[in-house]
């Protein structure tokens, strides 16, 4: 990785702790994924040559540049949906910086309207980060947007699990996809579409 860029996610973690750990700021916070589920994600983009990649939850962009350096590399781009505006802005001043924005086109608003117009077999990779209060209603456009073959990456599967354990359970339940629970970061819940 470009040492810019690495001083940028550094950055970008260092103030996603602060700003997050100050009560202050409860209801803006990053709620960023962790170092070490970026490089899992970078892993996981160049493993399986994932090159159309979309991510629910940008918030300020952090994981979105861990995502989109990686499908760089494999000339992949990274669409992205965020329903704050405030954090939209942030994220798109950090794709600036990165010099990334050529790699990831940016939606404003609900994740479920937008999925519900995406084509099928669309995406190579999902990466969900977002209201996990949402994902069994997603879960049909969420299969259905993924490619035979792709993969679904879903944050705070251990951090969180009981909140996401009925769409879990009906991932798991589904016979069209392999699951994985990874101890990484916040654990990372893995879904491959037969
Ligand atoms: C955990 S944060 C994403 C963190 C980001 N992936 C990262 O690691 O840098 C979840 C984000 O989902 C956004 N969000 C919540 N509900 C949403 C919805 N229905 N559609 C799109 N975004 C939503 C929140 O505003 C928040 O920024």
């Amino acid at each position: 990785m470009n040492p810019d860029l690495t001083a940028l996610l550094d950055e970008l973690a260092t103030f996603g702790d602060a700003h997050d750990g100050d009560p202050a700021n409860s209801a803006s916070r990053m709620l960023n994924i962790t170092p070490d589920t970026g490089e899992f994600l970078a892993v996981l983009v160049k493993a399986t040559q994932s090159r159309r990649i979309l991510e629910i939850g940008t918030s300020n962009g952090y994981s979105t540049l861990w995502l989109a350096d990686a499908a760089a590399a494999i000339d992949g781009a990274v669409t992205t949906v965020e329903v704050s505006k405030d954090k939209i802005a942030l994220a798109r001043a950090n794709f600036e910086r990165a010099g990334l924005t050529g790699r990831i086109t940016q939606h404003e608003g609900d994740a479920g309207p937008l999925l519900a117009g995406l084509p099928d077999a669309g995406f190579d990779m999902v990466f969900l980060d977002s209201k996990r209060s949402a994902y069994l209603d997603w879960w049909p456009a969420l299969r259905r947007v993924l490619r035979a073959g792709g993969l679904l990456v879903v944050d705070n599967a251990t951090s969180h699990a009981h909140e996401m354990a009925e769409f879990t359970d009906a991932v798991r339940a589904d016979t069209g996809f392999t699951t994985s629970l990874v101890p990484v970061g916040k654990g990372e819940f893995l879904a491959v579409k037969a």
